[in-house]
């Protein structure tokens, strides 16, 4: 009873409010007002009481804020006026909340702000100018604005932001400049903001980060400098940077990085670069940066890496190298101690072959994609010791021929795409069909593997190689690899039986084929022949030898019977 009671009496305080509320307002919060739909300009027509501490305006009708708009809200914590048609603000409208907090004119069609706006403001915290049509900042605006933690100044049409505009905010923790058109930050911009934790640059024309410029943002935990002109950074840019975590400088101009340039970042976990026409790389250019999962280099204008350029990314999980048209080759160890990798794409690079290494130590690799590239043949060894690899993506490379043993030290092997190369299927091919033979649910059917020559089997599909009769007629004949024993050691790919080798074999083996066939053909008749011949001649003879014998009989009798009719 008592509780209930209670609670009554608890609500009634929080939800009656002692005036009248407007129309156009809710009012079911003590001392907050919700109010939308009537116009800017008639705010202080609604007759709201002085002392409410939340209000609250959206999709307002256009018009300017006015020096009286406000007047009187000393108390007034949070004032949020978004999605409305604010065009204009008078310099004086702001000058009583001298408690305001929150201040989010977010979403209106602000294009100036008076430079004496929140001169009175002390105590703001959060400061929510984005998606408004600014176009300059006067540089006092924020001066004595000590206690702001968050400004909020993206999606407007800045473009030049005043060397001294952030002085005073000695707390700020959040900094949104993205989406302007801001193609340079003046020298010492960001000199005071020691505590800064995110600054967010993207989508803009910036077209440098100087030296200097991030020097005092030891605090700096996100820095997003993507979808920006950036031709270039400045060496040791990011060397004072030792709490970061994010950094992202993808969709920009690069066409180079300093060296060492994340020598110093150790603490990053996620870092993108893709999309940038980096022609090269320095030697070095991450430190120890344990903590990073994934990173992609897609879309450069890249020719080749340096060796072991990756190693000190010790717990990369996911790592792109793709879609770079000039990436022609990998150097040896390219992707050494990357001892947690699990996905590893290099498709739609232009790689005709791979370093024997290549995959050498990343025991935890599951997906390999080398799709789209021009690889004409595989290293044998290239697929040794990957004991958790699940998939392998070939397809669209120029691969005629795999070693048989190629894939089967793979124990969870599961899929395996061949399409769209231009398998030779001779007996060179063999060995490879025979182990695929044993393994069928590993091709996947959609876009079987098809053979491209020689010509009897030529446009007939793996699938059709498999369920029909073997046709390479002395597969143990075959000019197999030297080094088939040898399985740890690599062919150079000049060793590997490549394709006109096989080609001329398979026309040797297929003109033997044919005078060996005629030739004992031949011999069989020839030896039919002969045989009967030789049976004709016997008979012949057999009778000649019988009737001389009947003759010899019948002269005999005649002799005796003369004898006797002599006798
Ligand atoms: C606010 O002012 C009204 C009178 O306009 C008064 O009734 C109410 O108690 C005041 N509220 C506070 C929290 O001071
Ligand atoms: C508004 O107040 C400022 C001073 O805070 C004053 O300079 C300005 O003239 C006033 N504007 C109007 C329209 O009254
Ligand atoms: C800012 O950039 C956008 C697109 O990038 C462009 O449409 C707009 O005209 C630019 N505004 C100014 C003030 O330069
Ligand atoms: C790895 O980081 C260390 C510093 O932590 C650096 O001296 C070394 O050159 C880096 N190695 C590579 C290959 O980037
Ligand atoms: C490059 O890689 C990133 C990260 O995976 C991806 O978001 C982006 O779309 C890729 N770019 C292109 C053009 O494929
Ligand atoms: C494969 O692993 C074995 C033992 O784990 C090792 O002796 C051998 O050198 C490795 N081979 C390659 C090519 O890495």
């Amino acid at each position: 009873m008592l509780r209930s009671a209670l609670l009554c009496t608890v609500l009634a305080l929080v939800r009656t409010q002692p005036f009248l509320c407007p129309k156009s307002c809710k009012c079911e919060v003590r001392d907050a007002v919700q109010c939308s739909g009537s116009s800017v300009a008639s705010i202080a027509a609604l007759g709201l009481p002085r002392n409410l501490t939340h209000m609250v305006f959206f999709r307002m009708d256009q018009g300017v804020l006015r020096n009286h708009s406000f007047s009187g809200m000393t108390v007034l914590q949070r004032l949020m006026l978004s999605n409305s048609h604010v065009s204009a603000i008078d310099p004086g409208t702001f000058n009583d909340l001298i408690k305001l907090k929150t201040l989010r004119l977010t979403r209106n069609r602000i294009s100036h702000l008076p430079g004496a706006l929140l001169d009175k403001t002390v105590l703001l915290e959060q400061l929510f100018l984005d998606h408004n049509s600014l176009r300059a900042l006067d540089q006092n605006l924020f001066q004595n604005l000590l206690n702001l933690q968050e400004l909020c100044l993206n999606q407007n049409q800045l473009s030049f932001l005043p060397a001294n505009l952030f002085m005073s905010l000695r707390k700020l923790k959040v900094l949104d400049l993205s989406g302007n058109n801001l193609t340079h930050l003046p020298k010492g911009l960001l000199g005071a903001q020691v505590k800064l934790e995110t600054l967010l640059l993207y989508s803009n024309q910036l077209a440098s980060v100087d030296s200097g410029l991030l020097d005092n943002l030891g605090a700096l935990t996100v820095l997003r400098l993507d979808r920006n002109h950036l031709y270039s950074v400045a060496p040791g840019a990011f060397d004072s940077l030792g709490n970061l975590g994010s950094l992202t400088l993808s969709r920009n101009r690069l066409a180079s990085l300093p060296h060492a340039l994340f020598l110093h970042t150790s603490r990053v976990t996620w870092l993108t670069l893709f999309e940038n026409p980096l022609e090269e790389l320095p030697e070095v250019l991450f430190g120890e940066m344990a903590g990073l999962r994934e990173l992609w280099l897609n879309c450069t204008q890249l020719r080749k890496l340096p060796a072991a350029f990756f190693r000190n990314l010790t717990g990369l999980q996911t790592l792109g190298v793709t879609r770079n048209p000039h990436l022609s080759a990998l150097p040896r160890g390219a992707f050494q101690g990357l001892a947690e990798l699990r996905v590893l794409a290099l498709h739609s690079n232009a790689l005709t072959e791979l370093p024997d290494d290549a995959l050498r130590d990343l025991g935890r690799l599951r997906q390999v994609s080398l799709r789209h590239n021009r690889l004409r043949a595989l290293p044998r060894a290239l697929f040794l010791n990957l004991s958790s690899l699940e998939t392998v993506q070939l397809e669209h490379n120029q691969l005629e021929m795999l070693p048989g043993d190629v894939f089967a030290a793979l124990p969870q092997l599961t899929q395996v795409l061949l399409g769209h190369n231009p398998w030779l299927c001779d007996c060179g091919l063999w060995p490879f069909l025979q182990w695929l033979r044993h393994h069928q649910d590993l091709l996947s059917r959609d876009e079987p593997p098809q053979c491209h020559g020689p010509e009897p089997r030529a446009g007939l599909s793996f699938w059709d190689l498999l369920q029909g009769d073997p046709w390479c007629p002395h597969p143990r004949r075959l000019p197999l690899n030297p080094l088939a024993e040898n399985t740890l050691e690599a062919p150079a790919p000049s060793q590997l039986p490549h394709s006109s080798q096989s080609r001329a074999w398979v026309q040797l083996v297929a003109k033997d084929e044919g005078s060996d066939h005629s030739l004992y053909w031949g011999l069989y008749v020839l030896l039919l022949v002969a045989q009967a011949v030789i049976a004709v001649i016997i008979v012949f003879v057999m009778i000649k030898i019988g009737q001389l014998f009947r003759t010899l009989i019948r002269e005999k009798l005649l002799f005796k019977a003369m004898e006797n009719s002599c006798n």
